[in-house]
């Protein structure tokens, strides 16, 4: 029996993802239509503007999908699709139009969590370096947890954030800052903005944010602190500098610096908590210790290698999906299911050979 092919259908947002991979990993299609140039106008995702463009998107992403795969419907082995969490009026259109494909071409439909896509995503690029257990760093737009990751549909929560997400507040922060602007962030996300702007900073000290939860001794995080102290330096220094409505204080790339490395601590510090928890457990007995960060924000290559650095001082291999599976996308919707199909025990995953004994 040859491979076996899994679509993955991914809006719980304002992306559509469709894409196909297979069970050795091997990515066949990936299409994924953003619409932050419709949103960033508005400041936020409007969710019925979001089902709108997903709706009108979602069967050409599909066609287009099977056409880069060189697929018929009926080689698929099943339907991928997200369906929490998310925006309700987003993740209905594609749980829709995946129900009434799996009806059409009479396929088995697997339902996937998103933060669990993108907690196992890195494994299909790295499956025979990252065995179950390990602990991962979800970061996103909309999420921050620690979790120990045992399988799909098997997390341990260790700890999550108390009010906003790092992503979240790296978005809010850059439009306060207005760091839309600047021609060459105006199209970005504000975490990507933030970290490129933090590049040029000439005084990358000059602001200072407190620790967040410095003294709670749990995995929990908070960056409603972060934020609100944000707001506050950035209109000291607007008013300092009488900056005009539309326009930006002159240092906000030493500003983004600091943002980046109060970030980029609380992060570490949280983790350093989990990973002392996990080894003091036992939990990596059974394989070598790994940290797997993931999510949007996983594509700050700042906050990855300060991760990174300090998961080496526990002896702890640290590792993420590449940078255009980090973020939203069907890939990791698709590649869920497989490992759905794994677990249930119907494949043997053999990346060596063409060729998968559906007898395992
Ligand atoms: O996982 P994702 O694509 O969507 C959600 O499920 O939320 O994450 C989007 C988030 C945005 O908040 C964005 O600001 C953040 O990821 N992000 C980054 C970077 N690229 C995207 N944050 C920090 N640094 C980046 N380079
Ligand atoms: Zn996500």
């Amino acid at each position: 029996r040859l491979v076996s092919y899994v679509l993955g259908i991914e809006t719980s947002c304002d992306d559509t993802g469709i894409a196909i991979v297979d069970t050795t990993g091997r990515v066949h299609a990936n299409v994924l239509e953003s619409q932050q140039q419709f949103h960033t106008r508005y400041g936020g995702i409007i969710p019925p503007r979001a089902q709108d463009l997903h709706r009108a998107r979602i069967e050409n992403a599909y066609e287009r999908c099977l056409e880069q795969a060189q697929l018929q419907p009926e080689q698929l082995e099943a339907i991928a699709v997200t369906t929490r969490p998310g925006l309700p009026l987003s993740l209905i259109v594609g749980l829709r139009f995946a129900r009434h494909l799996a009806r059409r071409e009479h396929k088995p439909l697997l339902p996937v969590h998103h933060m669990e896509a993108h907690a196992l995503q890195v494994r299909m690029e790295q499956l025979t370096e990252i065995g179950y257990p390990y602990l991962c760093l979800l970061i996103s737009g909309g999420h921050c947890q620690l979790a120990v990751v045992q399988g799909p549909g098997r997390l341990t929560l260790l700890g999550e954030t108390l009010d906003d997400a790092p992503g979240e507040a790296f978005d809010k922060i850059a439009r306060r800052l207005r760091l839309y602007v600047l021609p060459q962030y105006r199209l970005w996300n504000g975490g990507r903005a933030v970290e490129h702007a933090a590049q040029t900073a000439r005084q990358p000290a000059a602001y200072e944010f407190p620790l967040p939860l410095s003294r709670q001794r749990d995995c929990n995080f908070s960056f409603a602190g972060i934020k609100n102290n944000s707001f506050r330096a950035i209109r000291k220094q607007e008013l300092a500098e009488r900056t005009p409505p539309d326009g930006i204080i002159s240092n906000y790339d030493d500003f983004c610096a600091g943002l980046l490395r109060a970030v980029s601590r609380h992060l570490m510090h949280r983790t350093q908590r989990a990973l002392e928890y996990c080894l003091q457990q036992g939990l990596f007995d059974a394989a070598p210790p790994t940290l797997v960060i993931s999510g949007g924000v996983a594509n700050n290559d700042v906050i990855f290698a300060n991760l990174a650095h300090l998961a080496a001082q526990y002896n702890c291999r640290a590792f993420r999906p590449s940078k255009r599976y980090c973020s939203d996308n069907g890939v990791m919707i698709a590649w869920h299911g497989i490992e759905q199909l794994l677990q249930n025990g119907q494949y043997s995953l053999r990346r060596d050979i063409d060729c998968i004994d559906i007898a395992g």
